[in-house]
């Protein structure tokens, strides 16, 4: 018989992913849509028309026991947040509510519907939890028991989302498992994260349509992969016997500045850099002509520099290997752009 997925954050990258995957394993799948005029209900239902749309919000825990008394799920997937983590400086008491508390209303609907013994639950938790001040494994990545020392309003909530899913695992035998996922990115990657917005404005530029890409720190580490890759690393921890928590990375860390020179090179440009700090730009080595330019508004009051992760567990414990490489995921994200910008 087939399984019932519901999935909060269907209409974020990694919901939509994850639809794909479920529904080729024939899954029924529910998603959650917030809000009256939400123009992403209109993306779900003409992309993912399989998908059996359910309006609840995170912050309301009777819309998601009825999300859940609608379902019956056999998983559930919890990918809602706010989830970048600048815009938590901006917003950090939603972001507390949504990214945070609202990992407890999930939980705590499962026990209100009665559903704790056959619901499996899956929390996005994240590398932003680590932060990056505690360099305790430094060549061999963060593993699943590296220190937390979370940088941002968002990575806070994303600690509680984590520490509660574990006390409810613990306190109530649920099947929880968290997934701590580094950065992952692709073409459905939204435009305020900084590697579409790059992928995106090299579109542009190369059609004509933009000028040149603003950027804050260049400077910043991350172990990037691809979403769809990372979505079957979510599933197949919800197929365990036994709920647990694991890192899903590439194991390999490349700064900001060289995607975009990877980026660039995807249309046949050489980025050359002159200059340092806020007056570095980024020039066309044959044209001469300035195609980056630094904008501190893009700077944070708090930075992660490295992110690097170690997956050895769920490589080894769930068979799970990422497929897509850097100089792949860039690639990828150029020439779907191309395509975007061109149609
Ligand atoms: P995303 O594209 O930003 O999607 C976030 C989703 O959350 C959207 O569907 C959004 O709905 C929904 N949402 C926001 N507030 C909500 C609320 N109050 N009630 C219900 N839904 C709400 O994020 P993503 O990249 O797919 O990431 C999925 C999850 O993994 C997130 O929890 C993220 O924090 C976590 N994560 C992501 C990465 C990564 O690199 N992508 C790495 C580690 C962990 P609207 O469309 O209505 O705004
Ligand atoms: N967004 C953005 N925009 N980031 C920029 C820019 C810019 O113009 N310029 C430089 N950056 C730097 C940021 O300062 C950060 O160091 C890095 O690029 C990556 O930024 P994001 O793409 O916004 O991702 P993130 O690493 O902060 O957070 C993402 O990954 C987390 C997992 O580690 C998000 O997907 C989070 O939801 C996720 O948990």
């Amino acid at each position: 018989m087939s399984k019932t997925a519901l999935v909060t954050g269907i209409t974020g990258q990694d919901g939509r992913h994850l639809a794909e995957l479920l529904n080729e394993k024939g899954y029924k799948i529910y998603g959650i849509v917030r809000g009256q005029h939400n123009p992403k209900r209109r993306l779900v239902e003409e992309t993912m028309p399989y998908v059996n749309i359910i309006e609840a919000d995170l912050i309301d825990v009777s819309s998601l026991t009825r999300a859940l008394t609608l379902s019956d799920p056999d998983e559930f997937y919890n990918l809602a947040a706010i989830s970048h983590v600048g815009y938590s400086f901006k917003d950090p008491i939603l972001t507390a509510e949504v990214t945070g508390k609202g990992v407890l209303n999930c939980l705590e609907a499962i026990r209100l519907a009665g559903k704790e013994k056959t619901t499996k639950f899956y929390q996005a938790s994240t590398s932003e939890m680590f932060g990056g001040l505690d360099y305790n494994r430094p060549d061999k990545g963060y593993d699943e028991k590296a220190i937390f020392h979370p940088r941002s309003p968002y990575g806070v909530a994303k600690l509680y989302g984590h520490w509660i899913a574990t006390n409810y695992r613990e306190s109530y035998d649920m099947h929880i498992s968290c997934g701590i996922l580094f950065n992952h990115e692709g073409e459905y990657r939204g435009l305020e994260f900084v590697t579409r917005k790059i992928s995106n404005a090299v579109a542009r530029i190369k059609l004509g349509k933009q000028d040149h890409l603003e950027l804050g720190n260049m400077d910043a580490k991350r172990d990037w992969g691809y979403a769809g890759d990372y979505v079957e690393g979510m599933w197949r921890m919800l197929q365990q016997e036994k709920p647990d928590d694991y890192v899903l990375a590439t194991g390999e860390t490349y700064t900001v500045r060289h995607f975009v020179e990877l980026a660039f090179k995807e249309i046949g440009i050489e980025i050359v850099w002159e200059g340092s700090g806020v007056s570095e730009v980024g020039k066309d080595n044959d044209s001469g002509k300035v195609l980056v330019k630094i904008n501190p508004d893009f700077y944070r009051p708090a930075e992660v520099d490295l992110l690097l992760g170690d997956p050895s567990k769920a490589e080894k414990v769930l068979g799970w290997k990422r497929k897509v490489d850097f100089p792949g995921l860039v690639k990828k994200m150029v020439e779907y752009d191309l395509g975007f910008e061109a149609s």
